[in-house]
């Protein structure tokens, strides 16, 4: 069987990684990839965002399957264009994919079916948004409707840094079309807790759960990046609350888009924060999370390319689900730097050092003269496994200091709190 993974991250490495361990009679190619996934799969350097180059190739090289796996391909419909070409394709049609597309989208549908989330208002015109801030509760979210590399959800703790913002994102368009409408969204606190899930359009089942580390340094200090680390499970997601967010958050949303008469087949990922008040959905994306993915996957023992053939075909009720009780903890090793401008290029020292049960998922890496090199921000991320989260973060720490590369950066209190 040939199968094309669209993405190149850690994200798309960890899918990669499982797919491998459990079927060996799979032919992998990944587009772009990158120097880690490059020793499991055929790396080709078309960009994920390249919709047409895709479908171009694979049709020519009648794939099986091709697997979409980042935000921007899914939002721009490149499942509907694989399928429109009789390619099988695995992720949320574009219509589907709104959920994460667009932020008003997704705050209507939670508004509609009574989903718990921040309240919040819409805006299209700047005045009449800029109106509103001049009496608005401080703090304040302003969120670009559209996707913006994940830097259109801004906190603003003073009113002028909310001027400041609303600015930004649509007088200035610093994201482009994204800010043509914004999100004023109530600021609500606490714990934050990742829960990526299978859904087929008739049935969803819910994964593990994650936290993610989101700040650059230690104690949540510095600039949000794409995440720095991840944890699964958490015991802040007790049965209480899961219970209440399987029943108003997860099944809801499956019941609110059967309603809206959209059919979601793919991952969805709940974005929650437990509040004083209970348990609100912040956000959905479509796809599975980076660097959650790489915590939770490895503890799925279900066969992968199982689950993803019955979401397409919907019969997701009928496969047994099966999860490791392991911890996880995936500390994420960065470009100094990042996620501000960084060099790169620099080898990569001790992969080879690294313990058998510990894996190391590439994101911004680059092999080259038989050595591996940095090529981004996000340069590796470094899962350990144990019977609690103390023996995984230390497997997955003992297994950081192995590696080497100049000007690396990682933190240090990846799953203590
Ligand atoms: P999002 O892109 O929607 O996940 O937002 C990025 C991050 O912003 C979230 O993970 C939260 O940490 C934070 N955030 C988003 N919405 C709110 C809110 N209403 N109140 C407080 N923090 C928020
Ligand atoms: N780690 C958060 C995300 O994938 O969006």
């Amino acid at each position: 069987m040939k199968i094309l993974v669209v993405g190149g991250g850690g994200r798309e490495h960890a899918i990669i990684k499982k797919l491998k361990k459990e079927r060996s009679d799979l032919q992998i190619f990944c587009a772009p990839g990158n120097g880690g996934i490059g020793e499991e799969a055929l790396c080709v350097p078309i960009p994920a965002t390249d919709l047409n180059h895709i479908c171009e190739y694979a049709k020519t090289q009648a794939f099986d399957l091709v697997i979409v796996a980042p935000d921007d391909p899914l939002v721009a419909g490149l499942v509907d264009k694989l399928q429109a070409l009789g390619i099988r394709a695995f992720g949320p049609t574009k219509e589907a994919a709104q959920i994460e597309g667009s932020k008003v989208f997704a705050k209507e549908l939670m508004k509609k079916y009574d989903i718990p989330t921040a309240e919040y208002a819409v805006f299209e015109d700047f005045d009449v948004a800029n109106a509103y801030l001049e009496t608005a509760t401080i703090p304040i979210v302003v969120k670009a409707d559209g996707l913006a590399l994940g830097k259109g959800v801004i906190i603003c703790k003073t009113r002028d840094e909310a001027f400041e913002a609303l600015e930004a994102i649509m007088k200035d368009r610093q994201f482009g079309d994204a800010g043509s409408r914004v999100v004023l969204e109530e600021y609500i606190e606490g714990p934050e807790v990742s829960i990526l899930s299978f859904c087929d359009g008739e049935t969803i089942v819910p994964l593990s759960p994650a936290q993610d580390h989101k700040k650059a340094f230690d104690n949540d200090q510095g600039k949000n990046t794409g995440g720095m680390g991840t944890f699964s499970p958490t015991d802040k997601y007790t049965p209480e609350i899961q219970a209440e967010v399987e029943e108003k958050i997860i099944h809801r949303t499956l019941e609110a888009l059967k309603s809206e008469g959209i059919v979601f087949k793919g991952v969805i990922f709940f974005g929650l924060m437990l509040t004083e008040n209970g348990p609100k959905l912040l956000e959905y994306n479509a796809r599975f999370g980076d660097p959650e993915a790489q915590v939770v996957l490895p503890k799925l023992d279900t066969d992968l390319m199982e689950i993803i053939d019955a979401v397409i075909d919907g019969h997701l009720q009928d496969v047994h689900f099966r999860f490791n009780p392991e911890y996880s903890v995936c500390v994420v090793i960065a470009s100094g730097g990042y996620p501000d401008a960084y060099i790169t290029g620099y080898p990569i020292e001790g992969l080879k050092d690294v313990d058998k049960d510990v894996v190391v998922y590439h994101a911004g890496t680059k092999a080259a003269n038989g050595r591996m090199y940095t090529y981004g921000g996000r340069v590796l991320g470094v899962t350990g496994f144990g019977r609690n989260m103390k023996e995984a973060r230390d497997a997955a720490y003992r297994n950081v200091k192995k590696i080497h590369f100049e000007h690396m950066q990682y933190r240090t209190d990846i799953g203590i709190k």
